[in-house]
């Protein structure tokens, strides 16, 4: 679709409407629904949080014992609230990683991944890309997450997703798989769910 059909699209719209940095808040609000993730006083991991618009559904629920942290490649505005906090970085490396920990020392109750490369659209180069940001929000979950978290991640319709489904499932009590009404009818992008992280083996 062309970037024209893009700034006509109702969530956008409405996005812009209701003050949110982008349409992307829509799918948190009806995954949030479905799933029963945010609370009040969790702290929340969100990887790939730029421009900001899952922070700011997630800011709207955490009271004030909650911490979120988002971090991206891209510098996001920093937000108000005094327990959200954003780090400009590459979620693959260590030391940025460390930085978001440091907000949780304890450990995160969730973890959120909407992370997804440039595209190319050359179909094999970005099908790898997205299966890499998986992995790596699989490893984020591995390494932030608390035992009996949970976890939330993008991923795009194919057979490596398959593979990458079967690897993540262990870690989890559950992983379900979700196809949201937010998402474009163009695209191939659903969730998987994970509840019960079983903690490192
Ligand atoms: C679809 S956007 C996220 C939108 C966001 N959930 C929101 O609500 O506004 C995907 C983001 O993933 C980020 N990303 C991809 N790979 C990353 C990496 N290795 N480390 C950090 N961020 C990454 C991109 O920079 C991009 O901003």
């Amino acid at each position: 679709m062309s970037g024209n059909y893009d700034r006509k699209d109702k969530l956008y719209q409405r996005a812009k409407e209701e003050g949110y940095r982008s349409r992307a808040a829509f799918k948190l609000i009806e995954l949030d629904k479905k799933y029963k993730l945010l609370r009040s006083g969790i702290k929340v991991v969100d990887l790939g949080c730029w421009p900001g618009g899952w922070l700011q559904v997630v800011a709207g629920r955490l009271g004030t014992q909650g911490v979120a942290v988002g971090i991206d490649l891209v510098e996001t505005i920093p937000f108000s609230e005094p327990n959200v906090h954003v780090v400009t970085g590459d979620a693959r490396e260590d030391v940025n990683i460390e930085k978001v920990r440091s907000y949780a020392p304890e450990g995160f109750d969730l973890l959120l991944s909407d992370m997804s490369p440039k595209l190319s659209g050359i179909k094999e180069a970005d099908q790898a890309g997205t299966v890499a940001c998986a992995e790596l929000a699989l490893w984020g979950a591995q390494t932030l997450l608390k035992k009996g978290g949970s976890f939330v991640c993008k991923v795009f319709k194919g057979n490596e997703t398959e593979l990458f489904y079967r690897a993540a499932r262990p870690a989890f009590e559950k992983l379900q798989r979700s196809e949201l009404d937010a998402t474009r009818k163009t695209s191939n992008e659903f969730y998987l769910i994970g509840t019960g992280y079983k903690g490192q083996s």
